[in-house]
């Protein structure tokens, strides 16, 4: 993907993402839906000497979060310096610098690490869909983990893209069509064209690098955003964000989504695709 536009869309997506979760409850379960399947999935197979990289780990904020869940040392890996000036103040500002490095790179070609040099790898709200050469990131990503390393990684979702670019935008046939063909989505003009995964095809694209594939969730399966939960300046609040303000109806929503989102059947219908795979 052209840098110039990558960095255009990150310099302004660096000032609002940390603000996100703060304001839409529908972010903060989705963040805390997250944050669940890291704690089940990758916190067993932390050590104190484990180091865990943030791929596409952008303002740090999950790194800090994950400090706090994850044992050893983590390194935020990122190729926009926007994102990494941000996440060097926020990594300072949280007293988390012992913890936590920052790397700047190129996910499709990780000159920084060695080959088997990193134990675990996140890589959370879909870097993996900014990325055209596809193969080549998860084949990095194979050569720098460690084996039985694990990685967790997202991409936006292709079954969710065509429900909503029909019900939500309704998008005209050409660009259905194209979307259906390609894997291929623009969210609005100030977002670049992103790729996005069914499970078979996110589970394919990491069992052709190398990977042993566990499982994918979809994340989140049920809750569904409104077009207020993407607004850049993050002052709407949408209906969904609203219903779920009630601390009941947030802790059932929780429950189910958790009960759900791995299943076979239900994980496409996830807003992301969250795949679990190991390095045998
Ligand atoms: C949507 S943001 C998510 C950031 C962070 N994971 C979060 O959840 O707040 C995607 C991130 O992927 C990074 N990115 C995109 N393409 C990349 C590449 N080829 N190599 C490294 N980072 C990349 C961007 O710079 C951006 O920080």
């Amino acid at each position: 993907m052209k840098k110039e536009i990558l960095d255009s869309f990150f310099n302004s997506y660096a000032k609002a993402v940390d603000k996100a979760a703060a304001v839409s409850v529908f972010w903060r379960l989705s963040d805390e839906i997250i944050t669940e399947i890291i704690k089940r999935e990758i916190a067993p197979h932390c050590k104190d000497s484990s180091l865990t990289m943030d791929a596409g780990g952008g303002t740090g904020r999950w790194a800090i979060k994950l400090s706090g869940v994850l044992k050893g040392k983590l390194v935020v890996f990122d190729r926009s310096k926007d994102m990494l000036t941000k996440a060097s103040e926020n990594i300072s500002k949280s007293n988390t610098s012992n913890r936590i490095s920052i790397a700047e790179g190129d996910l499709t070609q990780i000159d920084e690490f060695a080959d088997n040099s990193i134990d675990n790898i996140v890589s959370i709200y879909s870097p993996l869909s900014f990325i055209y050469e596809q193969d080549k990131a998860a084949k990095e990503l194979f050569r720098i983990l460690k084996s039985g390393g694990r990685i967790l990684i997202m991409s936006h979702s292709y079954h969710n893209a065509i429900a909503s670019k029909i019900n939500n935008y309704r998008a005209d046939a050409e660009e259905l069509q194209k979307l259906a063909n390609e894997q291929v989505v623009k969210w609005a003009p100030y977002v670049p064209e992103l790729i996005t995964h069914s499970k078979e095809s996110i589970e394919k694209l990491f069992a052709d690098a190398g990977f042993h594939i566990h499982k994918t969730y979809g994340v989140p399966v049920f809750v569904q955003p409104g077009p207020e939960d993407f607004d850049p300046e993050n002052e709407k609040k949408s209906a969904i964000s609203e219903y779920l303000e009630n601390s009941d109806i947030y802790k059932s929503v929780f429950e189910i989504e958790m009960r759900f989102n791995a299943n076979e059947t239900v994980a496409n219908r996830g807003m992301n695709m969250f795949m679990l795979a190991e390095k045998k």
